[in-house]
């Protein structure tokens, strides 16, 4: 499909920024699409390589050195006065000439902003300054980064065919010349699992949630028709991690019926045993590769589980659930990118890109959720979005 002329692309900016007037859902992300369509309508080659190829790689590279000399912070710290060049060299310990140069490009990308003599903080760098985007912002640059430079190389040399799903020779491990799998690297390779704790949490920050109003109807598909004869439980969180999801469930749906479930690795379950914090779940220790031991609960919801593993894989984790599952009543809700074919997103695809980076797995499209759980003998009943999520949100039930 050819690219919308100027004009059109200028007609759905007014209209996404009417919609942001009123704070509609999505608005905003509606209005960053257009905005990006905008610049590729009218970026000219010698403009896209400039911004893409330099302008770019020259910014992350210089955010990543503001993280190491905590620029972002003395700026924030510095409040509306700003710092000046000299002032912000001191405190960084940076040559007055360099630090002024690297900043500038900063400006330029609208990181900072430069007026009256000083360089200022934006809302934008304030936020930078939060220890998960700092934390982020270094998994991404020293970890991420290596691989993607490394593509054109890697399948190059791999003849350009998919990498062994979920295998150990993939651009991560050509990139880092290394053996183990990414989350053992992490362990092996301090601070970066903790970093990368950071940036799990940081990713979907500020995005709504599958249970939030307006995503996934809660009330009309899982509380309305709950037995508690079938099982006391409403919801099984499997492979729910910390349990922010749980808790976050728990609380607006204060006067539900039933319990709720978390299930997760042993070591994972025991640090949430172990945390003195008040829980208004139960937490159970539950390899997700093992028959699933609650049974005919209304509801079992997967956040980002099967986009970590193949297709085979995947297809194990469902076959372990489905003999828990009650005909025509238990939900199985998987919170996951769905791709799509005619209108890629860039959240979409990025995800992809790291996956494939990462893991050599893959972000699904449609057909290929359909077939992943048809293989488990389960069925697609509806597919929720949100605007401006990435994430979908899959209901499916045995077939
Ligand atoms: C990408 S995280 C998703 C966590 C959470 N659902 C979320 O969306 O934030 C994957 C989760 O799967 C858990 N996990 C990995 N292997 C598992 C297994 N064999 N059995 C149960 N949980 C497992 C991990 O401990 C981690 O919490």
């Amino acid at each position: 499909m050819a690219s919308p002329p100027v004009a059109a692309i200028l007609e759905s900016l007014a209209t996404a920024g009417k919609a942001f007037d009123k704070n509609e859902a999505g608005s905003r992300e509606a209005l960053i699409e257009n905005s990006r369509a905008l610049v590729a309508a009218l970026e000219i080659p010698s403009e896209f390589i400039q911004r893409s190829f330099w302008a770019e790689p020259a910014m992350s590279a210089n955010i990543a050195i503001a993280v190491d000399v905590k620029l972002f912070q003395h700026l924030k710290e510095a409040g509306d006065a700003g710092l000046s060049g000299a002032a912000l060299a001191e405190k960084t310990g940076f040559d007055v000439d360099l630090l002024e140069r690297l900043a500038r490009h900063l400006v330029a990308m609208n990181i900072l902003t430069y007026h009256d003599g000083a360089f200022h903080a934006t809302a934008l760098s304030k936020s930078l300054a939060e220890e998960n985007y700092q934390h982020s912002i270094s998994f991404c640059y020293d970890a991420a980064r290596a691989s993607f430079n490394g593509f054109p190389e890697f399948f190059k040399k791999t003849a350009y065919k998919s990498p062994a799903s979920g295998g150990l020779d993939g651009p991560f491990q050509d990139a880092h010349k290394t053996k183990l799998p990414f989350f053992e690297w992490l362990v092996a390779t301090p601070p970066y699992l903790q970093y990368f704790g950071s940036f799990m949490s940081a990713y979907r920050a500020g995005k709504a949630n599958w249970y939030d109003a307006g995503f996934y109807p809660v009330a009309e598909r899982i509380i309305t028709g709950f037995d508690a004869e079938a099982s006391d439980v409403l919801l099984v969180d499997v492979g729910g991690g910390g349990g922010h999801d749980v808790a976050a469930f728990a609380a607006q749906y204060a006067s539900r019926p039933g319990k709720i479930v978390l299930q997760d690795r042993e070591s994972v379950i025991a640090g949430v045993l172990a945390s003195t914090e008040e829980r208004s779940y139960e937490a159970q220790p539950h390899d997700f590769f093992t028959p699933q031991p609650i049974h005919a609960a209304r509801a079992y919801s997967l956040h980002s589980i099967l986009h970590d593993w193949s297709d085979e894989k995947g297809v194990k984790i469902l076959e372990n659930l489905v003999p828990a599952l009650k005909k025509g009543y238990s939900r199985v809700l998987l919170n996951e990118i769905v791709v799509s074919e005619e209108k890629p997103t860039l959240a979409a695809t990025s995800m992809d890109m790291m996956m494939l980076a990462h893991f050599a797995v893959r972000e699904r499209t449609e057909a290929n959720w359909r077939a992943i759980l048809a293989k488990a003998g389960l069925k697609v009943v509806n597919i929720y979005t949100y605007p401006g999520v990435a994430e979908s949100l899959i209901e499916a039930e045995l077939a």
